[in-house]
């Protein structure tokens, strides 16, 4: 795929295919001959929203056909779109649908019917027998009934009303197909979540090999935040199409997550008259290796590895404790304030160089009472926690840090320099920085406070060293970088804030940041955290040298995925095997005294 950013098209044609949804269809080449059955793409109304939409249907030539249901505020807005009007698109994303066996049935809901149809074009293509179960409110609602009808598949109708087809659940309809004794091969399936439940609860009985496509809240769209998180899985990457064996040790079908990451029903609107309990289904208890060569002690804790992810590489518990046992010996949450926060709108995050990006989060979390289930569920894994934490002002600052002791957390961070949001006021501010950490350090102690810094300010070793008066126990550097992408043909910013404002991370950040970790342990006595463009074991073996004794890796994790934990120890271990030391330990601030 070239680069994670949005590329403008025109429409080339519009169809309004029921009483909510139209198709727009779009000549993108680039996409369409990449895409799979499945798969989805980010749709970016400019000025709007961005949001993930299924491929409904991509051919060689490169036609890309997208199905949008008008259900918020940016696809109600596309809805107003005409033909000719410039569109970003960027993609494909995710898994896709495996296409096997002769016999396949699939089961549609509502728009669900979208991806499906893809995937009927594709199994047709191969010669399979289809049996498509499409299920609506009404028949005013139903999708692509022609599309399918044309294709040769073995179309059945249900609707709620009756007005087409049978009276009622597509799910009787497939109840009625399998008490047919009709041999089924595969199942895929793809709409509302309570009917995907349903359609994986009979399938499990039949022991028949099923597909589902799951919706959530999607961001970033390839694996960086963790907003689409689902029980450790990131439905952007890992998803959205899954095994129904994979989503049974996840919350499928009784929980999702809010923008702001907080946990909520399935259906929030519809009341079931029982208290939902928001729990995760236990992982199995991970315990790390102590490993002599690269076990590190900082601020009195004992880490198995230097190695961790960085703020706001997920935020949910989950995904920290799949962190862990990909072999982050420790991990580190999101920023999370006192009140809930959704963050701003898409595009959140961009690649603007290969493996370089800029993001606009807007410090969406769930907010520190909320965040309690995600900190047990990350205690599954027995690393070292730090809590990243944030505020405008002492108070807000202190109420986080109350509520937060009582949770088994074995060190803070306090993110004084987010670029983007107004928390960034902190960093640009020595005393309120400084009255802020005494009084986090007062409420937490003995557990040792880190404070996170950025080159956004003229001197980050005059804030480093403005910190470690206050008291702080350890300096993290660096934040992310200042930037303002804009979109050259509308001349109009490109990431979601208001202000089109963002932070540049990956490796534009490579060697600013080692530069600055160098200039820090020349000023400080305090241990250094390093991050920043952290992609390999030489980029740990080089911010070692220049003086830092623990390594947060964040944008690498979109680029190599979560084996880059377990890639760096191996490349870190040879390496002081080789050199003859005896620890990591060793390496720290070689630099400074060759
Ligand atoms: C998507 C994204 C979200 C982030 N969220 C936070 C955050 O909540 N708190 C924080 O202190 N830093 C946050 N950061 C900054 C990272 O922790 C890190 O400092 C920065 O990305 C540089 O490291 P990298 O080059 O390895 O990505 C975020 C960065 C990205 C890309
Ligand atoms: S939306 Fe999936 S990780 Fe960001």
């Amino acid at each position: 795929m070239s680069l994670n950013i949005p590329t403008l098209h025109k429409i080339a044609e519009l169809k309004t295919e029921n009483s909510s949804v139209k198709t727009f269809t779009f000549s993108a080449k680039e996409i369409a001959k990449e895409s799979k059955p499945g798969q989805f793409v980010m749709v970016w109304d400019p000025g709007i929203d961005e949001i993930p939409i299924s491929i409904a249907h991509a051919s060689p030539d490169g036609e890309l056909g997208l199905a949008i249901a008008d259900v918020g505020d940016c696809s109600h807005s596309l809805h107003q779109k005409h033909m000719g009007d410039l569109i970003g698109l960027r993609g494909p994303y995710g898994t896709g649908f495996s296409i096997n066996g002769d016999r396949i049935c699939m089961v549609a809901g509502g728009y669900g019917a979208a991806p499906l149809r893809f995937a009927a074009e594709q199994a047709k293509e191969l010669n399979k027998r289809v049996v498509v179960l499409e299920g609506a409110q009404s028949s005013v609602d139903l999708l692509y009934v022609n599309e399918f009808r044309d294709l040769g598949c073995d179309l059945r109708v249900a609707t709620e009303d009756g007005s087409q087809g049978y009276k009622g659940l597509v799910t009787e309809l497939l109840e009625e197909l399998l008490a047919s004794e009709e041999h089924l091969d595969l199942v895929l399936t793809c709409g509302p979540e309570l009917m995907l439940k349903r359609v994986c609860e009979l399938m499990r009985k039949e022991k028949i090999p099923t597909q589902v496509s799951v919706e959530r809240i999607i961001k970033c769209s390839c694996g960086a935040c963790g907003a689409c998180d689902l029980g450790g899985y990131r439905v952007c990457k890992d998803g959205p199409v899954f095994d129904a064996e994979a989503l049974e040790s996840t919350e499928f079908g009784r929980w999702k997550r809010e923008k702001s990451g907080k946990r909520i029903p399935i259906n929030p609107n519809v009341s079931t008259g029982k208290e939902i309990e928001f729990l995760s289904t236990p992982p199995v208890r991970f315990t790390p290796e102590y490993e002599p060569l690269l076990k590190t002690e900082v601020c009195g804790i004992d880490f198995p590895n230097p190695i961790a992810n960085a703020a706001g590489f997920g935020v949910s518990g989950m995904l920290l404790y799949q962190y862990a046992v990909a072999g982050a010996g420790s991990v580190v949450t999101k920023s999370i304030g006192l009140q809930e926060r959704e963050g701003y709108p898409n595009p959140t995050f961009i690649e603007i160089a290969p493996q370089s990006y800029v993001n606009a989060m807007g410090l969406p979390n769930p907010g520190i009472k909320n965040f309690k289930l995600e900190i047990e569920d990350a205690k599954y894994a027995d690393v070292p926690l730090i809590l990243s934490i944030m505020g405008k002002s002492v108070e807000e600052c202190s109420e986080v840090a109350k509520i937060a002791r009582n949770y088994p957390i074995d060190m803070f961070e306090f993110d004084a320099s987010c670029p983007h949001t107004e928390f960034a006021a902190v960093e640009h501010n020595p005393k309120l920085l400084t009255s802020i950490v005494k009084a986090i350090k007062e409420i937490v102690q003995p557990k040792p406070v880190a404070v996170k810094i950025s080159p956004n300010v003229g001197d980050p070793a005059g804030l480093a060293l403005t910190a470690q008066r206050a008291g702080a126990d350890a300096i993290t550097a660096i934040n992310t970088v200042m930037a303002r992408p804009v979109d050259k043909t509308l001349d109009i910013p490109l990431l979601g804030n208001p202000t089109g404002y963002g932070g540049k991370s990956g490796k534009n950040l490579t060697v600013g940041g080692k530069q600055i970790v160098f200039t820090l342990y020349e000023e400080l006595k305090i241990p250094i955290i390093a991050v920043g463009g952290i992609f390999s074991a030489q980029d740990v073996i080089d911010y070692a040298r220049n003086g830092a004794r623990l390594f947060q890796v964040g944008s690498a994790l979109v680029s190599e995925g979560l084996d880059v934990f377990s890639g760096m120890k191996k490349g870190l271990t040879e390496y002081l095997k080789v050199n003859g030391y005896k620890n990591i330990g060793e390496l720290v601030g070689e630099a400074h005294r060759r």
